[in-house]
Parts: C-alpha cells; structure tokens; sequence
C-alpha cells in the first residue's frame, strides 16, 4: 500500500496541474455596462454578437430603471460607495459634466483618437467632449420633435398661434378630444419640454451662466403651456404624463399633435399601430423669427475611471456604437443613429423614410444646460412648472420664485466650489 503513495500523488498533482491550466484557459475577462432598462432590452442582440466574437471577453448588461434620474441615482450610489461593480454607463447627455467633474469618467481620447468625433452628425457630436476632454461616445441621437396626424391636417403647425387653431377645429369638429399632449409631469421629461419652448419664445434657461427665468420670453412660454391646459386643448392629466402617458394618448387617437422624442415614431408605424402611415414629425413650434428648437436627448457611452478592465470596456464601447450596430438599432427599435454614414445608409433611407427629417431636427438640436449641477437645475425647474399646470400657482410668481431658486442654487454651488 505504502508504495502506492508516490503514484497517487503524482495522480492528483497532474489533475490539479490540469485542472489549473483549464481553467486558465476558459478564463473570461468580465465587463459590466449599466443601461436603462429599454436599451438593455433594444442591445440584447448586439451583446450576444459581441461576446459571441470575443472569445476571452463577456459583456454583461446590469439592466437599470426606466427614468433618467433613477439610473443616475444607482449609478451614483455605487460609486460613491467606492467599488462600483460596472465599467461602462449608458449616461443620458446631462449627466456628463457631474461625473466628470467627479473623476468618475476616464478619457476617451487617448482610446479612441483624436478624431472620434468626426464621423457624428452636426447635433449629435454635443454634449461629449468638454473641459479638454471626450468623456462619453453617443450609442443614439434623441431630439425633441412634434408629432402631428398627416391624416387631419395639410402641414404640420410652425407657430403656437397655428397649433391652437388646427386643434380647435379639430376638436369642434369631434375628429380629436384633445389638440395636444407633452410631458408635464414633475420629470426630466417636462424640463426637456420647457428648453424648446423658452428658447421658441425666445428665452433661455441660462444666459451666461446665469438663470434667465423670470424673463418676459420665460414667463410668456410657461404661460401658453398653461393656457393650453385651461383653455381644454392639453388635457388637465399632463402633469402626469411622461413619453409613455404621451404617446399612450395620441396613439389611441386622443389627440392631434404630440412632443416627444424619435423612438415614438417606430411605434406608431408598427403592424398593428391604429396611427400607422398617419404620423409625420417636426420640430417645435416657436414664435416667429425664433428658433424651432429641439433639445438634444441621446445616451452616450463612458468607461468608468475606476474600471479594471478599461481595454475591454473601449472594446465593448467601439462594438456597441459601430455603424452596424447603430444600424441593427435604427431598424429593429427605431432609435436614431448618431453617425453620418449611417443617417446615409442606403438600406435605412429606402426604410426608415423620416431618416433624413431626423438629421436636419438634429442640426436644431439644443443642449440643456452643461453644469454639473444640473440634476438639482433641472429638479427646481419641473417642479415649479408642474406646480403652474396644476393650477397650483401663477405663471408669473412661479417663475419669479424659480429664478430667485436657480441664481440661490447656483450661488451655492459656487461658493461650495
Ligand atoms: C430621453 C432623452 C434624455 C432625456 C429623457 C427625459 O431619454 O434621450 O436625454 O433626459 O428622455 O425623459
């Protein structure tokens, strides 16, 4: 028996030698990317293809919440806590100069060139690259756009004066129960809403870097919002709608215009949408001789400073925003590629036909406000407005009150800094 032994250790040392080198060899090199939960659905197939092709690598999607602000705050929790579990975000273009700010972001430049950028739609290029730096490169273009019903009118209004009349008649006439629908609700959403209609009043949110929202351009907007509410051509629900609510209503036919962003329009045209064949888009209303402006929305990618595995988060990151990719996206989900060479893919252009409005209501594209304390901005902001639709408060005192709020927070957080 005793001489067996020099046999059976040299039994289990070669199974754990081999055991050893096996795992070596099937050892993945593991990335994590936090997406909101519909890109994380929309990207299904690409991760797959991408892990597929990549044999030593395995993206995985941690699938977020649905809104802006809950994916930030997750995000945000995980690195403050100091070991974030991912290496890549999905970030909304607002969330940027914070994180960067922060030293959340590893630069992208030195990964991915100088030129990154070149090949990006005028518009969808914003947002990006500041303070020297490129921190986040955009999976899809978002810009805010009116939705009008090709089948009840000739042309899409271009001024408020025109969408109150169309809907008006629309509305005596009993072809529609409501003129238009907007997100309203205390929301990221409703601050988008409010940037394309101060700047089409000619206002601004900020004017060099301080708030300008007690302006009469800025109190004149608030106030025809309002008065579409009173007036019963926005119904009194807006101040709980946000994109779903929207387009829930002008897909059952409650309505004649609508604002909201790209992806709605690849749900209206499916097989089975009642509104299919009958929807055409464009930019904002705006008072004449002031810009049609649509905010710029879109969803950028970022490596995580702290990630250790940055060479496979870039690898993932080029994946994810080729142009095959953002192909695969434009045509299975409708969501708006940010590359020109994409925007003038043959195969897109013959079916997507509103490809090309999309890039030239990109080119109008307006980006909010740059600050890394927007989230608070922005949160004063739709607030107070809400409060104005629900008829809680004036136009008026309301935006006196959220100019007195905004210069008060921003003093603050100068003062901090
Ligand atoms: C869209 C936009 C994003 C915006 C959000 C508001 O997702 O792309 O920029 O913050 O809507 O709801």
């Amino acid at each position: 028996m005793a001489r067996r032994w020099p046999l059976v250790l040299l039994v289990m040392l070669t199974s754990v030698l081999l055991g050893l080198w096996g795992l070596a060899a099937t050892a993945v090199e593991r990335v994590t990317v936090l997406m909101p939960a519909p890109f994380a659905e929309a990207t299904t197939e690409l991760v797959k293809a991408f892990n597929r092709e990549h044999p030593g690598l395995e993206l995985s999607v941690s699938r977020g919440p649905l809104e802006t602000e809950a994916v930030s705050d997750l995000a945000i929790s995980s690195l403050l806590l100091g070991s974030s579990p991912y290496d890549l975000l999905l970030m909304d273009v607002t969330w940027t100069p914070k994180y960067a700010a922060a030293g959340w972001l590893e630069p992208l430049e030195h990964w991915l060139g100088d030129d990154a950028l070149a090949d990006l739609a005028p518009g969808a290029e914003l947002g990006n690259a500041f303070n020297g730096h490129l921190w986040r490169f955009p999976l899809v273009a978002d810009m805010g756009l009116l939705f009008w019903r090709t089948d009840l009118m000739e042309a899409p209004p271009r001024t408020p004066a025109e969408l109150e009349a169309i809907s008006r008649r629309l509305q005596a006439s009993g072809e529609v129960p409501w003129g238009y629908v907007w997100e309203g609700k205390q929301y990221e959403g409703l601050s988008c809403v409010m940037v394309e209609m101060l700047r089409g009043f000619g206002g601004h949110w900020l004017d060099h870097n301080q708030p300008d929202l007690s302006s009469p351009a800025a109190i004149e907007a608030t106030t025809w919002l309002n008065h579409l509410v009173e007036a019963g051509i926005t119904p009194p629900t807006v101040t709980n709608m946000a994109e779903p609510e929207a387009l829930q209503a002008f897909q059952a036919g409650d309505a004649a215009f609508m604002r909201n962003w790209p992806y709605a329009w690849a749900e209206l045209n499916r097989a089975e949408s009642p509104l299919r064949g009958k929807v055409g888009i464009t930019t904002m209303v705006s008072q004449p001789g002031e810009p049609h402006a649509a905010t710029q929305g879109s969803w950028g990618l970022a490596v995580l400073a702290g990630s250790r595995h940055k060479q496979a988060a870039v690898e993932a990151l080029r994946f994810l925003t080729s142009e095959e990719a953002q192909k695969q996206l434009n045509l299975q989900w409708g969501y708006t590629p940010t590359r020109v060479s994409v925007f003038n893919d043959p195969e897109l252009l013959a079916t997507n036909p509103v490809l090309a409005e999309l890039k030239l209501a990109l080119g109008d594209a307006v980006l909010r406000p740059l600050t890394p304390i927007y989230a608070q901005l922005s949160d004063l902001l739709y607030r107070d407005v809400n409060a104005v639709f629900s008829g809680a408060v004036e136009p008026a005192p309301a935006m006196q009150q959220l100019q007195t709020n905004s210069e008060r927070l921003l003093l603050t957080a100068g003062a901090a800094g």
